[in-house]
């Protein structure tokens, strides 16, 4: 499961409303079910309460009855194992009622250790999780600590298996277990509590302080104290660290949805880019250990998933153009597998928003254990990605909150833009970035002022239709990738991007009577032929929508978009597409934070 998980232990605090904001910070991870157990050290009491669908069906469940209790743990939860259902929702409990736990991730071998273990046991949920706490009552019942009962569940689970446990148990009502293992969990630290959380933004009303549990170990976390432990059971010390993000920046204000704010803020995102790695005297300023080990690089091997690729794909030509260095990109999940021949002093790029994805870091891991040397761009400082990659940099984005992906995208061509300009020969290329970037914010803005007009041409064009195709040549044939993810992934109308000089190669078989068909044309050299294609779906019925750029618009085009450099036009022309997508989804009544079937960060592979 990507699920989301929040634990806080204090001595005088009532946890539920604690947990339940966490959980909505967190909803974005998972909303299939939720569920918490809160004990309550002074009246000896606890409780334990789960509901299907989202949050707020929790919440109102935990208001209708009297919930109290000083620590607890709490779970959203995007079901792997088992349909969504308040059986299946977290937290699970043993047979006796002795330990709850609520878990992140998959065990790949539960059906194995079910069938060794837990023969006689009865079983009330589908899932993985389940198998997990009644073996760690059986361990116990066998004579063991707590402690060396999560120990033991541990070596059993097999390599594939992820974990982020967060276990309790009635006899110690004020204490929480933690262990992860390729899933994010961080403890939190407060003056007279701490907490755990899957995610920093869960708990940043709680505090800005954190200690990073790192694979293999295991934490003991009580109101006053934390206690960390190695894979081998030795006691080890970790220092927190200090974040330095606004809780007021996880709020979505007046904004019905995160995903329009987060379309808004797009503009500032890249001032932030500029301010950070442009200063003043147009110089990029990355750092000379990551100029330089790109520099003696004969190839760069881009490593993302969805969003991430296709800012990816746009950075490739970027390197290739611009600094002249080749580069490839490739989806994750098929390099973990199938890595393809490598050069002979190959660099890495991984590119992620959340720095989690369970993909990518397959790669990195395999890519380490190989010697080579990467760099991670990632909105999260800290993330996984970040510290096992040699080199890492902030897209400083804000946090993302949106399943759709949006400011991350236009951080990460920006921030490749600023690398490639970096390792270029900046007196051949005649391109003042800044300005160049400067300019890029203002065209934006300026869509986004205009935004309206695109809630009318989604009305009119996409909410009704069952699909939808984007086409365009060259760079465009990467920006049209995303377009048709951003359309599909929120909306649910059937999309397809590709190069348009495809479409006579099979898509064209598609197009009927008022299919929608979506051409952005940014690249004067290529316009002529996308009119080419766009008019051979015409003559097939179809109905057209043309975003182009002022220097190749004619009278007949429907949106024109600001001249700039034309590497970097899919920083603009995405945009339109981002608002076409957000729109429809919007009319056709969606959640458009939270489409169906996804969640935010996918630390499952
Ligand atoms: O956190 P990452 O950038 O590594 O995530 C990669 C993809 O899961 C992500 O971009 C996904 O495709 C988005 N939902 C798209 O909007």
């Amino acid at each position: 499961m990507f699920c989301g998980i929040v634990g806080f232990t204090g001595k005088n605090y009532q946890s539920a409303p604690i947990l339940l904001k966490g959980l909505q910070k967190l909803e974005y991870r998972g909303y299939d079910s939720a569920g918490l157990f809160v004990s309550d050290q002074a009246l000896g009491t606890d409780q334990l309460v789960k509901e299907n669908g989202r949050v707020s069906e929790l919440e109102k469940l935990v208001s209708s009855k009297n919930v109290t209790g000083n620590a607890g743990i709490a779970h959203t939860r995007w079901a792997t194992h088992g349909v969504p259902s308040v059986n299946n929702a977290h937290p699970h409990v043993s047979a006796d009622g002795r330990f709850y736990l609520v878990h992140n991730g998959v065990i790949e071998n539960y059906i194995e250790l079910k069938e060794n273990y837990l023969k006689n046991v009865e079983f009330h949920s589908d899932t993985d999780t389940e198998v997990a706490v009644q073996l760690i009552d059986k361990f116990v019942k066998d004579g063991l600590t707590t402690f060396e009962a999560l120990k033991k569940l541990i070596s059993l689970l097999d390599n594939n298996s992820a974990y982020g446990f967060l276990l309790m148990d009635r006899e110690e009502p004020e204490r929480m277990y933690v262990a992860k293992q390729k899933s994010p969990l961080l403890i939190g630290i407060g003056s007279d509590f701490n907490v755990v959380t899957s995610d920093a933004v869960a708990m940043l009303d709680q505090t800005h302080d954190f200690i990073e549990l790192h694979d293999g170990e295991i934490a003991i976390v009580d109101p006053d104290n934390v206690q960390l432990f190695a894979a081998n059971g030795d006691a080890i010390s970790r220092e927190a660290f200090h974040l330095d993000i606004d809780a007021t920046e996880t709020d979505k204000g007046a904004y019905p949805f995160y995903m329009l704010k987060e379309i808004d803020e797009q503009p500032v995102v890249i001032r932030q880019l500029i301010s950070r790695y442009l200063p003043k005297d147009g110089q990029p300023q990355i750092g000379e250990g990551i100029v330089k080990d790109m520099l003696a690089a004969d190839r760069i091997y881009i490593i993302a998933a969805g969003t991430s690729y296709h800012a990816g794909l746009v950075g490739a030509r970027l390197f290739e153009r611009w600094a002249g260095i080749p580069t490839e990109v490739h989806v994750s999940s098929e390099f973990a597998y199938e890595q393809p021949l490598l050069s002979e002093k190959p660099f890495f790029i991984f590119l992620s928003q959340s720095g989690e994805t369970a993909d990518s870091r397959e790669v990195l891991q395999n890519i380490n254990a190989q010697g080579f040397k990467s760099l991670t761009l990632t909105n999260v400082e800290k993330s996984t990605l970040w510290r096992e990659a040699t080199y890492a940099l902030p897209l400083l984005a804000g946090p993302e909150i949106a399943v759709a992906s949006t400011k991350a995208y236009v951080a990460q061509v920006t921030l490749q833009a600023i690398l490639a300009y970096a390792l270029a020969d900046r007196e051949q290329l005649h391109l003042n970035l800044e300005q160049e970037l400067s300019k890029i914010a203002i065209a934006i803005q300026g869509i986004i002022d205009d935004k309206e007009q695109l809630q009318e041409v989604a009305k009119n064009l996409l909410v009704e239709s069952p699909n939808a195709f984007f086409i365009g040549r060259g760079i465009d044939s990467t920006v049209v990738l995303e377009a048709a993810l951003k359309l599909k992934e929120i909306s649910y109308v059937q999309t397809e991007g590709f190069a348009a000089g495809e479409l006579k190669h099979g898509t064209l078989a598609l197009i009927e009577e008022d299919t929608p068909v979506i051409a952005i044309m940014t690249q004067p050299r290529l316009a002529g032929l996308v009119r080419g294609n766009l008019a051979e779906t015409q003559a097939r019925g179809s109905k057209t929508y043309t975003i182009v750029t002022q220097k190749i618009a004619t009278e007949e085009d429907d949106l024109v978009l600001p001249d700039v450099n034309e590497l970097l036009t899919p920083l603009v022309s995405v945009v339109p597409a981002q608002l076409l997508a957000y729109y429809t989804s919007l009319e056709r009544g969606l959640d458009v934070d939270h489409p169906r079937n996804l969640a935010k960060s996918v630390t499952v592979q």
